[in-house]
């Protein structure tokens, strides 16, 4: 945990808060707003600001001895490791296939609410959770948020995808919608990302200026042979917290 925290990216500006500050605040915010003592089972996303989700939620059970009994069913291996590191409850969704509310970060937020998910490769079991969830709440900072998907910087619509299908998957994408797909490759290593799943990623960098339904999209994508999951969230999503610049929170819904 206190790797990814290290790992995470840091800006500062004048009066401006850190994109790590601004994760923070928009983290515990939820937490505190839909973690309550009558809340059983939490779904935990992935990536660097649910790290101050669970921040969160183990104060609230190790300092104040609160939440106790709270389960929480991981979303990723990454949120696994966060779960036992902090010394809480470990769920899955074979034991709690219904989660009272999850709590995930996002790359990219437009006015609908549709989400680009899956920067850190995570999506399929994301989706999974929250799909199992009776609120899917997001938080992030302030550069995640914009009027349409492709204004922020992103890799792309990422797409997790048998390793046997990665060609025609990308040649069918391209056809239909137009962009470029790649290949998600290891940093490192020279070699394709395998998920926690055993698949590849395909990052989908949309034509930024075209108008997508972007239900459809994933409508149409899912239904390529090969495909497991894509990181487009349509309807998924019943609130966001954006941490700010300026040190507030915004919230969407
Ligand atoms: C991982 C995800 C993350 O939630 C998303 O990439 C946001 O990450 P961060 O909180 O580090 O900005 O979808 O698959």
């Amino acid at each position: 945990a206190q790797q990814l925290l290290l790992g995470a990216q840091t800006r500062n500006m004048g009066d401006e808060i850190s994109l790590d500050e601004a994760k923070k605040k928009a983290a515990r915010t939820a937490v505190d707003e839909w973690v309550k003592e009558d809340t059983k089972i939490v779904g935990i996303g992935s990536g660097s600001t649910v790290v101050y989700a669970v921040q969160r939620i183990a104060e609230r059970v190790w300092k104040d001895g609160e939440l106790t009994d709270l389960i929480c069913v991981p979303s990723s291996y990454q949120a696994q490791h966060l779960i036992l590191d902090y010394n809480l409850n470990l769920g899955s969704v074979d034991r709690n296939p219904i989660i009272d509310v999850a709590i995930d970060g996002a790359d990219e937020v437009d006015s609908n609410m549709v989400l680009i998910k899956g920067g850190g490769g995570c999506l399929l079991q994301e989706k999974v959770v929250a799909a199992c969830s009776k609120k899917f709440i997001v938080v992030a900072d302030y550069t995640k948020k914009s009027l349409h998907l492709g204004e922020q910087w992103c890799r792309g619509v990422p797409i997790e995808v048998a390793p046997m299908a990665q060609v025609p998957i990308k040649l069918q994408i391209e056809a239909m919608f137009g962009g470029e797909v790649v290949l998600r490759m290891a940093k490192v290593k020279a070699g394709p990302i395998i998920t926690d799943n055993g698949n590849f990623l395909l990052d989908w960098k949309f034509v930024g200026k075209r108008e997508y339904n972007w239900d459809e999209v994933n409508r149409t994508i899912t239904m390529i042979p090969g495909v497991l999951e894509t990181g487009l969230f349509v309807d998924m999503a019943h609130k966001c917290y954006f941490g700010m610049a300026d040190g507030s929170v915004k919230a969407q819904s």
